[in-house]
Protein backbone atom coordinates (compact mmCIF):
# COMPACT_ATOMS: atom_id res chain seq x y z
CA UNK A 1 0.00 0.00 0.00
CA UNK A 2 1.09 3.29 -0.96
CA UNK A 3 2.62 4.93 2.23
CA UNK A 4 0.68 8.15 2.16
CA UNK A 5 -2.33 6.05 2.36
CA UNK A 6 -1.21 4.11 5.37
CA UNK A 7 -0.88 7.20 7.24
CA UNK A 8 -4.19 8.80 6.44
CA UNK A 9 -5.80 5.10 7.37
CA UNK A 10 -3.79 5.01 9.90
CA UNK A 11 -4.64 8.93 11.37
CA UNK A 12 -8.31 7.79 10.97
CA UNK A 13 -7.78 4.89 12.67
CA UNK A 14 -6.23 6.99 15.89
CA UNK A 15 -9.24 9.32 15.55
CA UNK A 16 -11.45 6.31 16.21
CA UNK A 17 -9.43 4.83 18.88
CA UNK A 18 -9.08 8.66 20.84
CA UNK A 19 -12.86 8.91 20.66
CA UNK A 20 -13.03 5.39 22.37
CA UNK A 21 -10.27 6.45 24.56
CA UNK A 22 -12.16 9.66 25.85
CA UNK A 23 -15.78 10.49 26.71
CA UNK A 24 -14.68 13.88 26.93
CA UNK A 25 -14.53 14.26 22.99
CA UNK A 26 -18.48 14.03 22.69
CA UNK A 27 -18.57 17.06 23.81
CA UNK A 28 -16.90 18.35 21.02
CA UNK A 29 -20.18 17.16 19.12
CA UNK A 30 -21.96 20.01 20.72
CA UNK A 31 -25.04 20.06 22.72
CA UNK A 32 -27.50 17.43 20.09
CA UNK A 33 -24.89 14.53 21.10
CA UNK A 34 -24.60 15.45 24.71
CA UNK A 35 -28.02 15.03 24.79
CA UNK A 36 -27.76 11.96 23.40
CA UNK A 37 -25.27 10.85 25.40
CA UNK A 38 -27.42 11.78 28.82
CA UNK A 39 -29.86 9.54 27.31
CA UNK A 40 -27.48 6.50 26.71
CA UNK A 41 -26.00 6.61 30.09
CA UNK A 42 -28.25 3.75 30.92
CA UNK A 43 -27.05 2.24 27.93
CA UNK A 44 -23.32 2.74 28.91
CA UNK A 45 -23.68 1.01 32.19
CA UNK A 46 -22.49 -2.92 32.04
CA UNK A 47 -24.46 -4.76 30.32
CA UNK A 48 -24.21 -8.62 30.56
CA UNK A 49 -23.84 -9.64 26.97
CA UNK A 50 -22.14 -13.08 28.31
CA UNK A 51 -25.47 -14.12 30.33
CA UNK A 52 -27.63 -12.99 27.13
CA UNK A 53 -25.60 -15.06 24.63
CA UNK A 54 -24.62 -18.12 26.72
CA UNK A 55 -28.34 -18.01 27.37
CA UNK A 56 -29.19 -17.37 23.62
CA UNK A 57 -27.07 -20.66 22.68
CA UNK A 58 -28.40 -22.59 25.71
CA UNK A 59 -25.27 -23.20 27.81
CA UNK A 60 -24.69 -23.14 31.62
CA UNK A 61 -23.11 -20.01 33.12
CA UNK A 62 -21.33 -19.29 36.38
CA UNK A 63 -19.68 -15.89 37.25
CA UNK A 64 -16.90 -16.14 39.96
CA UNK A 65 -15.06 -13.50 41.46
CA UNK A 66 -11.80 -13.74 43.32
CA UNK A 67 -10.02 -11.09 45.02
CA UNK A 68 -6.38 -10.64 44.26
CA UNK A 69 -3.62 -10.09 46.94
CA UNK A 70 -3.64 -6.35 45.69
CA UNK A 71 -7.27 -5.63 46.23
CA UNK A 72 -8.27 -6.09 42.34
CA UNK A 73 -12.02 -7.55 42.06
CA UNK A 74 -11.29 -10.49 38.74
CA UNK A 75 -14.06 -12.12 37.29
CA UNK A 76 -14.12 -15.72 35.89
CA UNK A 77 -16.79 -16.56 32.91
CA UNK A 78 -17.43 -20.70 33.09
CA UNK A 79 -19.25 -23.10 31.42
CA UNK A 80 -18.86 -26.08 33.58
CA UNK A 81 -19.94 -28.71 30.76
CA UNK A 82 -21.56 -27.91 27.62
CA UNK A 83 -25.42 -28.69 25.93
CA UNK A 84 -24.31 -32.22 24.84
CA UNK A 85 -22.09 -33.48 27.84
CA UNK A 86 -23.10 -32.73 31.17
CA UNK A 87 -24.33 -35.98 32.38
CA UNK A 88 -20.14 -36.87 32.14
CA UNK A 89 -19.41 -38.37 35.77
CA UNK A 90 -15.77 -38.27 34.48
CA UNK A 91 -13.60 -35.76 35.72
CA UNK A 92 -13.45 -32.44 33.34
CA UNK A 93 -10.17 -31.50 32.90
CA UNK A 94 -10.21 -27.34 33.38
CA UNK A 95 -9.40 -25.18 30.48
CA UNK A 96 -8.38 -21.51 31.25
CA UNK A 97 -8.68 -18.78 28.42
CA UNK A 98 -6.29 -16.11 29.32
CA UNK A 99 -8.57 -12.88 26.88
CA UNK A 100 -5.62 -10.36 24.80
CA UNK A 101 -5.32 -6.83 25.47
CA UNK A 102 -8.27 -4.74 24.55
CA UNK A 103 -10.63 -8.63 24.29
CA UNK A 104 -13.53 -9.48 26.05
CA UNK A 105 -15.18 -12.80 26.61
CA UNK A 106 -17.87 -11.89 24.70
CA UNK A 107 -15.70 -11.29 21.31
CA UNK A 108 -15.14 -15.41 21.79
CA UNK A 109 -18.50 -15.93 22.48
CA UNK A 110 -20.64 -14.18 20.04
CA UNK A 111 -20.58 -16.21 17.10
CA UNK A 112 -22.16 -19.17 18.40
CA UNK A 113 -21.42 -22.80 19.30
CA UNK A 114 -20.54 -23.42 15.63
CA UNK A 115 -17.27 -21.01 15.50
CA UNK A 116 -16.17 -20.24 19.39
CA UNK A 117 -13.71 -22.13 21.16
CA UNK A 118 -15.40 -21.85 24.73
CA UNK A 119 -18.39 -23.89 23.01
CA UNK A 120 -16.58 -26.28 21.43
CA UNK A 121 -14.28 -27.03 24.48
CA UNK A 122 -16.97 -27.42 26.59
CA UNK A 123 -19.01 -29.59 24.11
CA UNK A 124 -15.65 -31.63 24.10
CA UNK A 125 -15.87 -32.20 27.84
CA UNK A 126 -13.90 -29.39 29.62
CA UNK A 127 -14.34 -27.55 31.86
CA UNK A 128 -14.42 -23.71 30.60
CA UNK A 129 -13.05 -20.53 32.32
CA UNK A 130 -12.05 -17.59 30.43
CA UNK A 131 -10.13 -14.86 32.88
CA UNK A 132 -11.10 -11.27 32.89
CA UNK A 133 -8.42 -8.75 32.13
CA UNK A 134 -7.93 -6.54 35.04
CA UNK A 135 -9.63 -3.05 34.12
CA UNK A 136 -11.41 -4.47 31.84
CA UNK A 137 -15.51 -4.15 31.61
CA UNK A 138 -15.52 -7.10 34.28
CA UNK A 139 -12.74 -6.58 36.52
CA UNK A 140 -12.95 -3.03 36.73
CA UNK A 141 -13.18 -2.92 40.47
CA UNK A 142 -11.19 -3.05 43.32
CA UNK A 143 -11.86 -3.51 47.21
CA UNK A 144 -10.76 -0.32 47.93
CA UNK A 145 -9.58 1.89 44.52
CA UNK A 146 -12.20 3.56 42.31
CA UNK A 147 -11.22 3.03 39.02
CA UNK A 148 -13.20 6.31 37.77
CA UNK A 149 -11.24 8.49 40.24
CA UNK A 150 -8.60 7.00 41.57
CA UNK A 151 -5.67 7.03 38.95
CA UNK A 152 -3.10 4.40 41.24
CA UNK A 153 -6.15 2.02 40.02
CA UNK A 154 -4.40 1.70 36.58
CA UNK A 155 -1.26 1.89 37.87
CA UNK A 156 -0.35 -1.64 36.05
CA UNK A 157 0.64 -3.58 32.92
CA UNK A 158 0.89 -7.13 31.95
CA UNK A 159 3.32 -7.65 34.87
CA UNK A 160 1.16 -7.18 37.86
CA UNK A 161 -1.26 -9.53 35.78
CA UNK A 162 1.21 -12.16 35.30
CA UNK A 163 2.57 -11.99 39.13
CA UNK A 164 -0.01 -11.94 40.87
CA UNK A 165 -3.47 -12.65 38.98
CA UNK A 166 -3.07 -15.35 37.11
CA UNK A 167 -1.44 -17.25 39.66
CA UNK A 168 -4.17 -16.49 42.23
CA UNK A 169 -6.87 -17.21 39.39
CA UNK A 170 -5.39 -20.50 39.19
CA UNK A 171 -5.16 -21.42 42.84
CA UNK A 172 -8.69 -20.62 42.92
CA UNK A 173 -9.57 -22.68 39.71
CA UNK A 174 -8.00 -25.88 41.08
CA UNK A 175 -8.93 -25.62 44.58
CA UNK A 176 -12.18 -25.48 43.16
CA UNK A 177 -12.07 -28.43 41.04
CA UNK A 178 -10.20 -30.15 43.40
CA UNK A 179 -7.20 -31.35 40.41
CA UNK A 180 -3.56 -30.62 40.37
CA UNK A 181 -3.38 -29.31 36.98
CA UNK A 182 -5.28 -27.36 34.29
CA UNK A 183 -4.62 -26.31 30.40
CA UNK A 184 -3.91 -23.02 29.71
CA UNK A 185 -4.53 -21.14 26.52
CA UNK A 186 -3.13 -17.54 26.05
CA UNK A 187 -4.55 -15.72 23.50
CA UNK A 188 -1.91 -12.55 22.78
CA UNK A 189 -1.10 -10.63 25.65
CA UNK A 190 -2.98 -14.04 27.54
CA UNK A 191 0.03 -15.88 26.58
CA UNK A 192 2.43 -13.01 27.33
CA UNK A 193 0.88 -12.84 30.66
CA UNK A 194 1.44 -16.60 31.01
CA UNK A 195 5.14 -16.21 30.27
CA UNK A 196 5.55 -13.65 33.08
CA UNK A 197 3.73 -16.03 35.79
CA UNK A 198 5.97 -18.88 34.91
CA UNK A 199 9.13 -16.80 34.34
CA UNK A 200 8.76 -15.15 37.79
CA UNK A 201 6.29 -17.39 39.82
CA UNK A 202 8.06 -20.87 38.64
CA UNK A 203 6.68 -22.83 40.99
CA UNK A 204 3.25 -22.42 38.66
CA UNK A 205 4.66 -24.89 36.19
CA UNK A 206 3.89 -27.80 37.57
CA UNK A 207 -0.24 -26.04 37.60
CA UNK A 208 -0.39 -26.04 34.27
CA UNK A 209 -1.12 -29.45 32.35
CA UNK A 210 0.03 -27.76 28.91
CA UNK A 211 0.33 -24.19 28.17
CA UNK A 212 -1.25 -23.44 25.06
CA UNK A 213 0.20 -19.83 23.25
CA UNK A 214 -1.80 -18.17 20.74
CA UNK A 215 0.09 -15.58 19.16
CA UNK A 216 2.13 -14.74 21.72
CA UNK A 217 3.89 -11.84 22.23
CA UNK A 218 7.07 -11.84 23.94
CA UNK A 219 10.39 -11.31 22.38
CA UNK A 220 10.20 -9.09 19.39
CA UNK A 221 12.71 -10.22 16.75
CA UNK A 222 11.33 -9.41 13.59
CA UNK A 223 11.04 -6.22 11.93
CA UNK A 224 8.02 -4.47 12.55
CA UNK A 225 6.00 -2.45 9.90
CA UNK A 226 6.28 1.13 8.75
CA UNK A 227 2.54 1.92 9.84
CA UNK A 228 3.94 0.51 13.47
CA UNK A 229 7.07 2.72 13.57
CA UNK A 230 4.66 5.73 12.80
CA UNK A 231 3.06 4.93 16.06
CA UNK A 232 6.32 4.44 17.88
CA UNK A 233 7.65 8.08 16.84
CA UNK A 234 4.20 9.21 17.94
CA UNK A 235 3.23 6.91 20.91
CA UNK A 236 5.04 9.38 23.27
CA UNK A 237 3.76 12.62 22.98
CA UNK A 238 0.19 10.64 23.03
CA UNK A 239 0.70 9.46 26.34
CA UNK A 240 1.80 12.70 27.19
CA UNK A 241 -0.94 14.49 26.37
CA UNK A 242 -3.29 11.77 27.84
CA UNK A 243 -1.03 11.89 30.99
CA UNK A 244 -1.78 15.81 31.31
CA UNK A 245 -5.38 14.97 31.05
CA UNK A 246 -5.57 12.46 33.65
CA UNK A 247 -6.23 9.93 31.50
CA UNK A 248 -4.42 6.08 32.28
CA UNK A 249 -7.63 4.05 31.55
CA UNK A 250 -7.36 3.50 27.52
CA UNK A 251 -10.50 2.05 25.49
CA UNK A 252 -12.99 1.66 28.00
CA UNK A 253 -16.19 -0.12 26.76
CA UNK A 254 -18.44 2.80 26.17
CA UNK A 255 -21.94 2.28 24.56
CA UNK A 256 -22.08 5.23 22.64
CA UNK A 257 -18.62 4.90 20.99
CA UNK A 258 -19.42 1.39 20.19
CA UNK A 259 -22.42 2.61 18.23
CA UNK A 260 -20.63 5.12 16.32
CA UNK A 261 -18.29 2.55 15.11
CA UNK A 262 -20.76 0.33 14.44
CA UNK A 263 -22.78 2.70 12.30
CA UNK A 264 -19.68 3.67 10.60
CA UNK A 265 -18.64 0.33 10.05
CA UNK A 266 -21.65 -1.31 9.25
CA UNK A 267 -22.94 -2.91 6.00
CA UNK A 268 -23.69 -0.30 3.37
CA UNK A 269 -21.38 2.54 4.86
CA UNK A 270 -18.78 3.96 2.83
CA UNK A 271 -16.46 3.76 5.44
CA UNK A 272 -16.61 0.21 5.80
CA UNK A 273 -13.22 -0.60 3.64
CA UNK A 274 -11.75 2.51 5.61
CA UNK A 275 -12.70 0.24 8.72
CA UNK A 276 -11.75 -2.92 7.05
CA UNK A 277 -7.97 -1.36 5.77
CA UNK A 278 -7.55 0.16 9.45
CA UNK A 279 -7.57 -2.56 11.66
CA UNK A 280 -5.27 -4.60 8.81
CA UNK A 281 -3.14 -2.20 9.36
CA UNK A 282 -2.37 -3.32 13.26
CA UNK A 283 -3.25 -7.19 12.71
CA UNK A 284 -2.00 -8.02 9.02
CA UNK A 285 -4.24 -8.18 6.15
CA UNK A 286 -6.38 -11.27 5.65
CA UNK A 287 -9.64 -10.26 3.42
CA UNK A 288 -10.37 -13.86 3.04
CA UNK A 289 -11.25 -14.77 6.77
CA UNK A 290 -12.81 -11.33 7.90
CA UNK A 291 -16.38 -11.16 6.93
CA UNK A 292 -17.45 -6.88 7.63
CA UNK A 293 -20.91 -8.41 8.48
CA UNK A 294 -19.37 -8.68 12.14
CA UNK A 295 -18.45 -5.34 12.73
CA UNK A 296 -21.45 -5.12 14.09
CA UNK A 297 -21.36 -7.65 16.66
CA UNK A 298 -17.62 -6.64 17.20
CA UNK A 299 -18.03 -2.83 17.98
CA UNK A 300 -20.36 -3.94 20.98
CA UNK A 301 -17.43 -5.87 22.97
CA UNK A 302 -14.37 -4.61 21.70
CA UNK A 303 -12.36 -3.12 22.38
CA UNK A 304 -12.16 -3.16 26.64
CA UNK A 305 -10.71 -1.10 28.79
CA UNK A 306 -6.66 -1.50 29.67
CA UNK A 307 -4.46 0.45 31.38
CA UNK A 308 -2.55 2.91 29.63
CA UNK A 309 0.76 1.69 31.71
CA UNK A 310 -0.05 -1.96 29.47
CA UNK A 311 0.07 0.03 26.06
CA UNK A 312 3.24 1.63 27.40
CA UNK A 313 5.29 -1.82 28.53
CA UNK A 314 3.70 -3.57 24.92
CA UNK A 315 5.21 -0.65 23.16
CA UNK A 316 9.16 -0.55 25.31
CA UNK A 317 9.32 -4.42 24.10
CA UNK A 318 8.17 -4.30 20.29
CA UNK A 319 10.65 -1.32 19.84
CA UNK A 320 13.19 -2.33 22.02
CA UNK A 321 12.21 -6.38 21.01
CA UNK A 322 13.35 -7.32 24.69
CA UNK A 323 10.81 -9.15 26.98
CA UNK A 324 11.77 -7.61 29.72
CA UNK A 325 9.70 -5.70 32.78
CA UNK A 326 8.40 -1.97 32.58
CA UNK A 327 11.16 0.71 31.79
CA UNK A 328 10.86 3.63 33.98
CA UNK A 329 13.83 5.29 32.63
CA UNK A 330 17.61 5.06 34.37
CA UNK A 331 16.54 6.40 37.37
CA UNK A 332 13.17 4.87 37.82
CA UNK A 333 14.86 1.36 36.94
CA UNK A 334 17.49 1.97 39.66
CA UNK A 335 15.42 2.89 42.41
CA UNK A 336 12.91 0.07 41.44
CA UNK A 337 15.05 -2.72 40.50
CA UNK A 338 18.52 -1.56 41.19
CA UNK A 339 20.05 -1.49 37.70
CA UNK A 340 19.69 0.49 34.60
CA UNK A 341 17.64 -1.45 32.95
CA UNK A 342 14.87 -3.49 33.31
CA UNK A 343 15.16 -7.32 34.49
CA UNK A 344 14.69 -9.99 31.43
CA UNK A 345 11.85 -12.11 31.95
CA UNK A 346 14.15 -15.26 32.13
CA UNK A 347 11.99 -17.80 29.78
CA UNK A 348 14.39 -20.88 30.32
CA UNK A 349 12.48 -20.93 33.84
CA UNK A 350 8.81 -21.51 31.76
CA UNK A 351 9.59 -25.17 32.22
CA UNK A 352 5.81 -26.24 31.20
CA UNK A 353 4.81 -28.40 28.46
CA UNK A 354 4.33 -25.66 25.94
CA UNK A 355 2.88 -25.74 22.02
CA UNK A 356 2.70 -22.44 20.14
CA UNK A 357 0.09 -21.80 17.28
CA UNK A 358 1.04 -18.73 14.91
CA UNK A 359 -0.13 -17.06 12.00
CA UNK A 360 1.70 -16.99 9.12
CA UNK A 361 -0.12 -13.17 8.27
CA UNK A 362 -0.20 -11.89 11.66
CA UNK A 363 2.20 -8.98 12.02
CA UNK A 364 1.90 -9.06 16.00
CA UNK A 365 3.21 -11.64 16.50
CA UNK A 366 5.02 -13.40 13.41
CA UNK A 367 6.58 -16.22 12.68
CA UNK A 368 10.18 -15.22 13.46
CA UNK A 369 9.29 -14.66 16.89
CA UNK A 370 7.25 -17.38 17.64
CA UNK A 371 9.80 -19.93 16.18
CA UNK A 372 12.44 -17.63 18.81
CA UNK A 373 10.40 -18.23 21.66
CA UNK A 374 10.28 -22.35 21.06
CA UNK A 375 13.81 -21.69 20.79
CA UNK A 376 13.76 -20.21 24.55
CA UNK A 377 11.76 -22.50 25.88
CA UNK A 378 12.83 -25.69 27.43
CA UNK A 379 10.00 -27.72 27.25
CA UNK A 380 8.14 -26.59 24.07
CA UNK A 381 6.15 -29.80 22.58
CA UNK A 382 5.29 -28.08 19.14
CA UNK A 383 5.60 -25.33 16.89
CA UNK A 384 2.56 -24.71 14.74
CA UNK A 385 1.85 -22.63 11.67
CA UNK A 386 -2.09 -22.49 10.76
CA UNK A 387 -2.57 -23.95 7.58
CA UNK A 388 -4.01 -20.44 5.73
CA UNK A 389 -1.37 -18.02 4.40
CA UNK A 390 -2.79 -15.05 5.76
CA UNK A 391 -4.21 -16.03 9.06
CA UNK A 392 -3.59 -12.55 11.21
CA UNK A 393 -3.88 -11.44 14.65
CA UNK A 394 -7.22 -11.19 15.14
CA UNK A 395 -8.48 -14.38 12.99
CA UNK A 396 -7.67 -16.30 16.27
CA UNK A 397 -10.99 -15.12 17.07
CA UNK A 398 -13.23 -14.56 14.25
CA UNK A 399 -12.05 -16.30 11.07
CA UNK A 400 -14.81 -17.26 9.32
CA UNK A 401 -12.77 -20.93 9.37
CA UNK A 402 -11.12 -21.10 12.56
CA UNK A 403 -12.44 -23.70 13.77
CA UNK A 404 -11.29 -25.91 11.07
CA UNK A 405 -8.25 -24.20 11.18
CA UNK A 406 -7.26 -23.99 14.66
CA UNK A 407 -9.91 -25.10 17.15
CA UNK A 408 -10.67 -28.49 16.15
CA UNK A 409 -6.80 -29.28 15.61
CA UNK A 410 -6.41 -27.71 19.31
CA UNK A 411 -8.90 -29.82 20.81
CA UNK A 412 -7.02 -32.95 19.34
CA UNK A 413 -3.44 -31.73 20.78
CA UNK A 414 -5.64 -31.38 24.45
CA UNK A 415 -7.62 -34.66 24.19
CA UNK A 416 -3.58 -36.35 23.72
CA UNK A 417 -2.80 -34.73 27.01
CA UNK A 418 -5.98 -34.70 28.90
C1 LIG B 1 -28.10 -32.51 32.09
O1 LIG B 1 -28.88 -32.83 30.96
C2 LIG B 1 -30.08 -33.53 31.25
C3 LIG B 1 -30.75 -33.84 29.95
O2 LIG B 1 -29.84 -34.32 29.02
C4 LIG B 1 -30.96 -32.67 32.15
O3 LIG B 1 -32.11 -33.39 32.50
C5 LIG B 1 -30.20 -32.27 33.41
O4 LIG B 1 -30.96 -31.38 34.17
C6 LIG B 1 -28.88 -31.62 33.04
N1 LIG B 1 -28.11 -31.35 34.25
C7 LIG B 1 -27.72 -30.15 34.58
C8 LIG B 1 -26.93 -30.07 35.84
O5 LIG B 1 -27.96 -29.16 33.92
C1 LIG C 1 -10.84 -23.93 48.66
O1 LIG C 1 -12.22 -24.24 48.41
C2 LIG C 1 -13.00 -24.37 49.58
C3 LIG C 1 -14.41 -24.76 49.15
O2 LIG C 1 -14.37 -25.75 48.18
C4 LIG C 1 -13.01 -23.07 50.35
O3 LIG C 1 -13.73 -23.23 51.55
C5 LIG C 1 -11.59 -22.64 50.63
O4 LIG C 1 -11.59 -21.38 51.23
C6 LIG C 1 -10.78 -22.60 49.38
N1 LIG C 1 -9.38 -22.27 49.66
C7 LIG C 1 -8.71 -21.37 48.97
C8 LIG C 1 -7.29 -21.19 49.37
O5 LIG C 1 -9.21 -20.74 48.06
C1 LIG D 1 -5.10 15.86 37.25
O1 LIG D 1 -5.07 15.42 38.58
C2 LIG D 1 -4.41 16.30 39.47
C3 LIG D 1 -4.39 15.72 40.87
O2 LIG D 1 -4.61 14.34 40.86
C4 LIG D 1 -5.11 17.66 39.46
O3 LIG D 1 -4.40 18.56 40.27
C5 LIG D 1 -5.16 18.21 38.04
O4 LIG D 1 -5.91 19.40 38.01
C6 LIG D 1 -5.80 17.19 37.10
N1 LIG D 1 -5.73 17.68 35.75
C7 LIG D 1 -6.78 17.69 34.92
C8 LIG D 1 -6.54 18.20 33.53
O5 LIG D 1 -7.87 17.31 35.25
C1 LIG E 1 -24.00 -7.16 3.64
O1 LIG E 1 -23.53 -6.98 2.31
C2 LIG E 1 -23.26 -8.16 1.59
C3 LIG E 1 -22.75 -7.81 0.20
O2 LIG E 1 -22.17 -6.56 0.17
C4 LIG E 1 -24.50 -9.01 1.49
O3 LIG E 1 -24.21 -10.23 0.82
C5 LIG E 1 -25.04 -9.29 2.87
O4 LIG E 1 -26.26 -10.01 2.80
C6 LIG E 1 -25.25 -8.02 3.68
N1 LIG E 1 -25.61 -8.37 5.03
C7 LIG E 1 -26.57 -7.78 5.71
C8 LIG E 1 -26.78 -8.25 7.11
O5 LIG E 1 -27.25 -6.89 5.25
C1 LIG F 1 17.49 -18.21 33.88
O1 LIG F 1 17.04 -19.44 34.38
C2 LIG F 1 17.96 -20.49 34.20
C3 LIG F 1 17.26 -21.78 34.61
O2 LIG F 1 16.82 -21.73 35.92
C4 LIG F 1 19.24 -20.22 34.97
O3 LIG F 1 20.16 -21.26 34.77
C5 LIG F 1 19.82 -18.89 34.48
O4 LIG F 1 20.93 -18.53 35.27
C6 LIG F 1 18.77 -17.79 34.59
N1 LIG F 1 19.29 -16.61 33.92
C7 LIG F 1 19.32 -15.44 34.51
C8 LIG F 1 19.86 -14.31 33.72
O5 LIG F 1 18.91 -15.27 35.65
Amino acid sequence: MHTVVRMKLLLVLLMLDCMCASADVWEFFGPKLRSRRRSLENENAVHDYVKDLTKKYDYPLEVHKVISRQGYILTLHRLPFGRKSNATKRARPSVLLHLGMFGSPECFLFRGPQHDLPYILADAGYDMWILNNRGSTYSKAHVNLNPERDKTFWDFSFHEQGVYDLPQIIDYVLNLTRQKDLFFIGYSMGATIGHVMCSTRPEYNAKIRHFVNFAPVTDTVHILPPSYNIVFSVFPEFVKSLRAQNITELFPRRALAGNILRSLCQNGSSMQSICVASIFLIVGVDYKQFNPELFPHIFRYFPDGSSLKTAEHFIQIMSTGIFREYDYGTTGNRIMYGSDAPPKYNLSQVTAATSIYYGAGDIISTKADCEYLAKKLPNAMGLFKIPYHHFNHMDFMWATNVRQLLYDPLVNLLNKYK
